[in-house]
């Protein structure tokens, strides 16, 4: 059976604590796009693995990992992470292999990123780690990949320091390749889980272009970007957080007023109650409500069939919540999300506003034991996106989990 988990928002829902947590049902996890600039966090007994590259159920002995082709793979922050791992006993070796059509990033495209970004009148607030280059470099067909590696022709492109960066990483690269498509072939009656990194809002086809990523994020990237087609994904699953968040710049309707002074005192408690700084940059995220117009349009465009309902627990000690169910723009409400950012950069959120629950949710194992408002809360969340919240968490610890509906079942 094929699982496939996205980030439904902007980025940094919990995608990785999700993945361990599934995880333990699959056989292989394969991270099909992105690279070094996600930043998946998973706390196992009060430990903390913060991943990049190296897909999440790597923690579990018994599971075997793959980088999958619609990656951007930065060697030597791998070898980083992988040392990482060994140092903190988890022995990976034999268990991470690499998609051979699996693109590289060089050391240069760093530099060139944050150059770029620089420049620009409107800059992204990339995480400077070669991302948009390097996919740039593979759409003008001047990528390297790992089957190119041995491939003489191609190697006799590079020179200087490309070359000596190439060949510091090539045997070791080589060791780890395989073909995705023999192995997903081979797997077909094994529970594989696919995981995404970024959010269905960065993706470069139905995100907030030109705010976005530059790989594909979104769900139908799980295939493109490991070597299965549309036919063979059984279940996909968004992950969101019981607000907003999003690093970098672009349009971001829900963001707290940080001039509003009750709104700037929420954004506070916000971020420091759910620990929003960047596990990649340590940047301060920017905060909002939830949006649900924008869960809505993921939802569409990734045929979701559950959502994953993630840091339910801030709101735990709040009165009153608030969610967006539409736009202002102009004076007009919309209710679909704007693929123009000068409309989602006028548009006002519209809220709804729930009542809170004033308890403890962190040892709570089953959606019955919930508070009645945070049903209602969540129940609210369903019906407007039409889709059900199949996977609850309630903390950072990968048991602070419950689940309504098994994926893999
Ligand atoms: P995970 O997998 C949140 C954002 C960056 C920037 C934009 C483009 O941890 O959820 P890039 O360096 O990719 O060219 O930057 O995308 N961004 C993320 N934001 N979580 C991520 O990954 C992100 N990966 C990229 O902040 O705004
Ligand atoms: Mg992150």
């Amino acid at each position: 059976m094929n699982v496939v988990i996205i980030g439904a928002q902007w980025g940094d829902e919990g995608k990785g604590k999700i993945v361990d947590y599934l995880a333990e049902d699959a056989k292989y996890v394969v991270r099909y796009s992105g690279g070094p600039n996600a930043g998946h966090t998973i706390v196992v007994d009060g430990k903390q693995f913060a991943l990049h590259q190296v897909p999440s159920g790597i923690l579990y002995k018994d599971k075997t990992v793959f980088l999958g082709s619609g990656m951007v793979i930065d060697p030597e922050a791998l070898f980083d992470e992988l040392k990482m791992l060994k140092d903190n006993g988890i022995d990976w070796e034999g268990r991470v292999f690499i998609s051979d059509r699996a693109q590289l990033i060089l050391p240069k495209y760093r530099t060139m990123d944050k150059e770029r970004d620089a420049q620009r009148k409107r800059p992204i607030g990339t995480t400077g780690r070669g991302m948009g280059i390097a996919y740039a470099e593979k759409a003008h067909r001047d990528g390297v990949r790992l089957a190119d590696l041995d491939w003489a022709e191609k190697m006799a492109e590079f020179d200087g320091e490309d070359l000596e960066y190439i060949n510091r990483y090539k045997d070791q690269l080589l060791s780890m390749r395989v073909d995705l498509v023999a192995k997903m072939h081979e797997f077909k009656k094994d529970n594989i889980l696919f995981e995404g990194a970024q959010g269905a809002m960065l993706d470069i086809d139905s995100g907030t272009y030109p705010y976005v990523s530059s790989g594909t994020s979104c769900a139908a990237g799980a295939c493109t970007g490991s070597g299965i087609g549309p036919h063979e994904i059984d279940r996909i699953l968004g992950v969101f957080k019981a607000y907003q968040t999003r690093v970098g710049n672009g349009p971001m309707p829900t963001e707290f007023n940080e001039a509003d002074e009750s709104e700037s005192e929420l954004c506070r408690y916000v971020r420091d109650t759910g620990r929003e700084y960047g596990v990649t940059t340590g940047r301060a995220r920017r905060c909002g409500y939830l949006d649900l117009v924008a869960l809505r349009y993921a939802c569409r465009f990734n045929s979701m069939d559950g959502l994953v309902l993630t840091h339910l627990d801030i709101y735990d000690t709040m009165d009153q919540i608030e969610a967006c169910v539409a736009y202002e723009i102009d004076g007009k409400i919309v209710t679909d999300f704007p693929s123009n950012v000068d409309m989602l950069n006028k548009a006002k959120p519209v809220l709804e506003k729930f009542d809170g629950w004033k308890t403890s949710l962190k040892e709570i194992k089953k959606y019955s034991k919930l508070p009645k408002n945070a049903r209602k809360y969540i129940e609210f969340i369903e019906a407007f996106t039409e889709t059900p919240v199949s996977i609850v968490s309630v903390g950072y610890e990968r048991n602070e989990t419950f689940i309504r509906k098994n994926p893999w079942k």
